[in-house]
């Protein structure tokens, strides 16, 4: 027999930004982060997850291509942990079919380019802890499944919730206690809107991985904002999310972008993940703001060039516009929560 399930996993965005890890093995973090999962709809990733007693090993096929699982590797270990929970049914209920002997094979596609250079791997990751926990019917719950997606990649524990999360960063050794969990869900502030903004679809220069691993060793900037700085900002976006208090997202938002690429830059060697275009897209924003006369629009950058603008439904015409009028040249933007992919022009 197959047994067979599908899953799928949507891209989040980080508001206060995870970068530093503590272990690297485990994959624990130095400070908590907290992230807004965009629309099931749009940007996301779909695995499906096959047991069958013919299979001779575990195998994964990435948008139709294979990619090796190495043993003891990330994913790997994320199978890995999925396998004990499903051995431990079986031995607890012997009614139980015994799949966990049969190897698995992995099909995941993305629905958005990947040449789109938007980070996929959160996304991927939490599709595969997904479905393979479906095809398990495991009982254990999102926050429990997210302590195996963080082993995957740290950023995908949180999208396994939609709407508001936090991966809160622990203090456990064993990491039993770095988990993500809801902070609100989509439909307390249905109105939050994101623009992704391409920028560059080249491959970043730095991996996360590598990079933040060389800000752990080198910055000085680093201590400075896991212990000052982020513990009072996820208190206060999450008050700002709770009373749906727009100007104070965005304020810290801003700032958090902002505060990591510092760190960045702070590493020696440098990394710089801006570049001209990002930085034309921070001044229109402020611009934008300053005009208002309070922030009615955030943008964040992750480890690469392409923007994510954040902003309330009533005021994303302004904002497209706007784009479109200062980077009329290339760029697609999505909406998380209504709008399909769009081919404007940045
Ligand atoms: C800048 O989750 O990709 O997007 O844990 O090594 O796989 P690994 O790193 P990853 O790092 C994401 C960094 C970030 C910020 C964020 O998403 O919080």
């Amino acid at each position: 027999a197959t047994y067979q399930a599908t899953a799928s996993a949507p891209v989040n965005i980080a508001c206060i930004k995870y970068w530093g890890k503590r272990n690297t093995k485990l994959i624990l973090p130095t400070n908590s982060s907290l992230s807004v999962t965009l629309d099931q709809d749009h940007l996301r990733s779909t695995t499906s997850s096959r047991a069958d007693a013919s299979f001779e090993k575990d195998r994964l096929w990435l948008n139709g291509k294979e990619e090796e699982i190495e043993r003891d590797g990330r994913l790997w270990v994320c199978i890995d942990a999925l396998r004990k929970w499903r051995q431990e049914m079986e031995q607890a209920d012997s009614g139980l079919d015994k799949i966990s002997a049969y190897h698995v094979h992995f099909a995941s596609h993305n629905n958005f380019p990947t040449a789109a250079g938007l980070a996929s791997s959160a996304s991927g990751l939490a599709a595969l802890v997904a479905s393979l926990s479906h095809l398990y019917s495991l009982p254990q719950t999102p926050s429990q499944l997210s302590l195996v997606a963080r082993q995957g990649s740290g950023s995908a524990c949180r999208s396994l919730f939609g709407g508001y999360v936090a991966w809160r960063m622990g203090e456990k050794e064993d990491g039993s206690d770095s988990l993500a969990e809801e902070v609100a869900s989509r439909e307390h502030w249905p109105e939050m809107h994101a623009l992704i903004c391409v920028v560059s679809d080249a491959k970043k220069g730095t991996s996360s991985t590598s990079g933040m691993q060389r800000t752990v060793q080198t910055s000085p900037l680093l201590q400075h904002r896991i212990k000052e700085v982020v513990p009072g900002r996820m208190d206060d976006i999450s008050k700002a999310i709770r009373e749906k208090d727009f100007e104070s997202f965005a304020k810290i938002t801003m700032r958090d972008s902002n505060s990591f690429h510092a760190v960045c830059l702070d590493t020696e060697p440098p990394i710089f993940y801006l570049n001209d275009v990002s930085r034309s897209v921070i001044a229109v924003v402020e611009e934008l703001n300053r005009a208002a006369g309070k922030p009615i629009a955030a943008y964040t950058f992750d480890a690469g060039p392409n923007a994510v603008i954040y902003t309330l439904e009533e005021n994303m015409p302004k904002v497209l516009n706007l784009i479109n009028r200062f980077f009329p040249q290339e760029a697609s933007f999505a909406n998380p929560f209504k709008m399909d992919w769009q081919s404007a022009q940045v």
